[in-house]
């Protein structure tokens, strides 16, 4: 089968199109026959080498097809059923893909491939941000930022539908109308803007409950300058590298503050938990109340190009690639 492989760490040019075995599926485990992968910021990562895979490694941690066989000890999952997934383990810019049976969920009616392999990564995430590692309530005053990234415009979405109150950070007009378009109440254009002075004004100096930070390095210290006091930082990306290391004296002087750096996987760890994200999600997309918006879909063979297309900053909601 055809796989997109990493043997040295480096940039997008290091990514192989390649022939390597079908795998076979272990105890435990289904082999899947993709017809969609999910790019996401980790596959760049584990890429550059940022966070470390055992080399070479076929890239790629979510996507979605029909189950085409079953290991031993696998029981309720059946060849031909229409599954999507999103995991810590990698292999999905490929042409099938050994997944533990447990992360797979059944793709309900009226919900395709493509729409599966582009939200389950990102939308587990903000499952689990806005609902278990900072459950928003009502009224509350939530600052995203990338808000008009494949993850940041379900984000808002979802902020919106708890009830909070969004103000999006982004670095272009076009993303400005695309955040408001997702529901941001305020958007500023960071990089124009000062993030910090004009979340004190658009809160009255008082700082807003939390904010979701996936941009790391250029913003995590002054996100530290935009929270009210015991306000929590949510500190999960690193698109612009990792955040500097944060002493813990500095939240307590400015303002008791609570930091986190969650991961997908720890959130997600039974299978309840992952059919209770991806059925929220699932429902949301049935009923119209959660837009994914897919902005470029690439052949499988084209993964460097998406690669440069992420980190180039110009995508506006999520990039899928077909075998
Ligand atoms: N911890 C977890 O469990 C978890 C799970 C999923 C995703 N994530 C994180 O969520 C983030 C979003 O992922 P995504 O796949 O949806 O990507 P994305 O948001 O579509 O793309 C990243 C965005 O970050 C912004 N950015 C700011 N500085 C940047 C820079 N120097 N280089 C590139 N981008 C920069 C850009 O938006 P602007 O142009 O508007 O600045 C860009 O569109 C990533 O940091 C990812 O690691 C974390």
């Amino acid at each position: 089968m055809k796989a997109v492989r990493v043997h040295e760490p480096g940039g997008p040019e290091v990514l192989r199109y390649e022939d390597i075995p079908v795998p076979e599926p272990g105890p435990g485990e289904a082999r899947v026959r993709l017809e969609a992968s999910g790019v996401n910021f980790i596959d760049t990562y584990h890429r550059s080498g940022l966070y470390k895979l055992p080399l070479p490694a076929t890239l790629g941690c979510e996507g979605a097809g029909v189950v085409d066989a079953v290991g031993p000890d696998v029981t309720g999952l059946e060849p031909g059923a229409r599954v999507a997934y999103a995991a810590p383990t990698t292999g999905a810019y490929a042409e099938f893909v050994t997944v533990s049976a447990a992360r797979l969920v059944r793709l309900p009616e009226g919900i395709d491939a493509r729409t599966g392999a582009a939200v389950m990564l990102q939308g587990m995430t903000v499952h689990y941000l806005t609902h278990s590692t900072y459950p928003l309530k009502p009224g509350e005053v939530a600052l995203v930022h990338a808000a008009a990234g494949g993850l940041g415009l379900l984000l808002v979405q979802v902020a919106k539908r708890l009830g909070a109150r969004v103000i999006g950070t982004v670095s272009t007009e076009e993303k400005a109308r695309m955040a408001r378009e997702a529901g941001a109440d305020d958007v500023i254009l960071y990089t124009q803007q000062d993030f910090e002075a004009e979340v004190r004004r658009l809160t009255g100096g008082r700082g807003v409950d939390v904010v979701y930070d996936s941009v790391g390095k250029t913003t995590a210290e002054r996100s530290l300058n935009c929270l009210r006091t015991r306000g929590y930082l949510v500190l999960f990306g690193n698109a612009s590298g990792p955040a500097p290391p944060i002493d813990p004296l500095t939240l307590m002087a400015k303002g008791s503050l609570f930091l986190t750096r969650p991961l997908l996987a720890h959130y997600t760890q039974t299978p309840e938990e992952i059919a209770w994200r991806a059925g929220d999600l699932f429902a949301w997309i049935r009923s119209g109340a959660l837009r994914v918006r897919i902005a470029h879909t690439f052949p499988l063979a084209q993964a460097a190009e998406a690669h440069r297309t992420l980190q180039g900053r110009g995508v506006i909601g999520k990039i899928v690639l077909v075998p």
